[in-house]
């Protein structure tokens, strides 16, 4: 007898110091592990310091007149399994407040034990917004915990004023802005913004390129993004930071084209580029193309100026012109030549050197 309670005395204060570490993910469900010998006649009490009630099971049912109320309706045991040894409590919509040392308490006709379950929330970055207007460029991100970091880098390098700041939302959840204040905007800087959080690290790049003339109706507006293989990456194209063009997908190739811009995309090759027909100066703007994949988002931005318009004009004017010039001559020339003619001699090479001068 005395032997017994030796051996199971360590066995006991291990259970107890042990504390079950639980990761869930903000607003979706989380099962908070917790097993016992089984047996008939059990008794599962799940409790917080503070013995705030979060579920109760005997008399094999649920009992949940006592559950605290920012649990109601959140929590279930997994019934079938409860007399084989499995307290396990689900809990669905999980909150950053629900993050708490949780104690499950089994008792069976033959014994109690207690066992602790700490609950932490995470709110991994998902998606990274990144604008620039005029010589600011903005990077954020939204609904992240725990407290996100952020850093800005450059290719090539170079160092610039930039302010992050933090807040934090009604769900305890934090949004993070940062801003970077371009001293010389120059074309083809690489600006990327990195965001990360305890479990996961997200990063979008942007790229102004250099502005694209088109001078005929049809042009190719690349996707200068990146290099990285198309494949892994989800496209879109946007006009004017706002209209979207294009979407293509992974899994949804060539992609869905916006109804206003049917008339003008011709397609879009392998490598992202965006070709464009029956231009005219209403899609003079900026072209957007954002690559992205689960970790990583490149944007890059090309002007495009159409002047195909201008082109066609300029030449019709010179052809005018050419005519009329020529016209003139034609007339004036023979009257000229007469009427000199008719006053003074050798006027033959006065009359070509007007020709000449015209
Ligand atoms: C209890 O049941 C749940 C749901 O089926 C399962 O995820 C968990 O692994 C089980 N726990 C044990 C200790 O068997
Ligand atoms: C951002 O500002 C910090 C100090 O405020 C500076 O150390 C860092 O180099 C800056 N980053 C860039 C990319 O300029
Ligand atoms: C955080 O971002 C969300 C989504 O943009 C916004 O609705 C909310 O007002 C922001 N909260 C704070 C405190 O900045
Ligand atoms: C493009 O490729 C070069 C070399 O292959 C590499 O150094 C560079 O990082 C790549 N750029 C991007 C944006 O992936
Ligand atoms: C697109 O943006 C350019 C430059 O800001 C502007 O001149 C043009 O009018 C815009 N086009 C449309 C259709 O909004």
């Amino acid at each position: 007898m005395t032997g017994a309670g030796y051996s199971l005395v360590p066995f006991f204060v291990l259970l107890w110091i042990l504390t079950l570490t639980s990761p869930c993910v903000f607003m979706q469900s989380c099962v908070l592990l917790c097993s016992f010998q089984g047996g008939s006649d059990v008794v599962v009490h799940w409790i917080l310091t503070g013995d705030l009630h979060v579920h109760s099971y005997y008399h094999n049912q649920d009992q949940l007149g006592n559950q605290d109320q920012t649990f109601r309706g959140r929590t279930s045991l997994f019934k079938e399994q409860i007399s084989g040894g499995n307290a396990s409590l689900q809990l669905t919509g999980v909150r950053v407040q629900d993050q708490h040392r949780y104690r499950c308490h089994t008792s069976t006709e033959r014994g109690s034990r207690n066992s602790y379950v700490s609950l932490k929330v995470d709110a991994p970055v998902r998606k990274i917004h990144i604008e620039q207007v005029g010589n600011r460029i903005t990077c954020s991100s939204e609904g992240i915990y725990p407290k996100p970091e952020l850093t800005w880098s450059m290719d090539p390098p170079s160092s610039s004023k930039n302010t992050t700041t933090v807040h934090q939302t009604e769900q305890q959840l934090y949004n993070i802005s940062s801003s970077l204040i371009l001293s010389d905007p120059v074309p083809d800087v690489i600006y990327s913004c990195r965001i990360s959080t305890r479990t996961n690290t997200r990063r979008t790049t942007l790229r102004n390129t250099a502005s694209l003339t088109a001078w005929s109706s049809e042009t190719s507006v690349p996707c200068s993004a990146s290099n990285t293989s198309l494949t892994d990456f989800s496209l879109i194209w946007r006009f004017n930071h706002s209209q979207t063009i294009l979407i293509q997908t992974r899994t949804h190739v060539p992609g869905t084209v916006s109804e206003d811009w049917r008339k003008h995309v011709r397609s879009v090759s392998e490598s992202g580029s965006l070709v464009l027909q029956g231009l005219s100066s209403d899609q003079e703007g900026t072209y957007t193309c954002e690559l992205s994949n689960n970790q990583e988002t490149y944007v890059s931005n090309t002007v495009l100026i159409i002047e195909k318009g201008r082109g066609t004009g300029v030449i019709l004017g010179a052809v005018v012109g050419v005519v009329v010039v020529v016209l003139v001559v034609a007339v004036a020339a023979p009257v000229l030549y007469f009427t000199r003619r008719t006053t003074q001699t050798g006027a033959g090479p006065v009359v070509s050197f007007i020709l000449c001068s015209k």
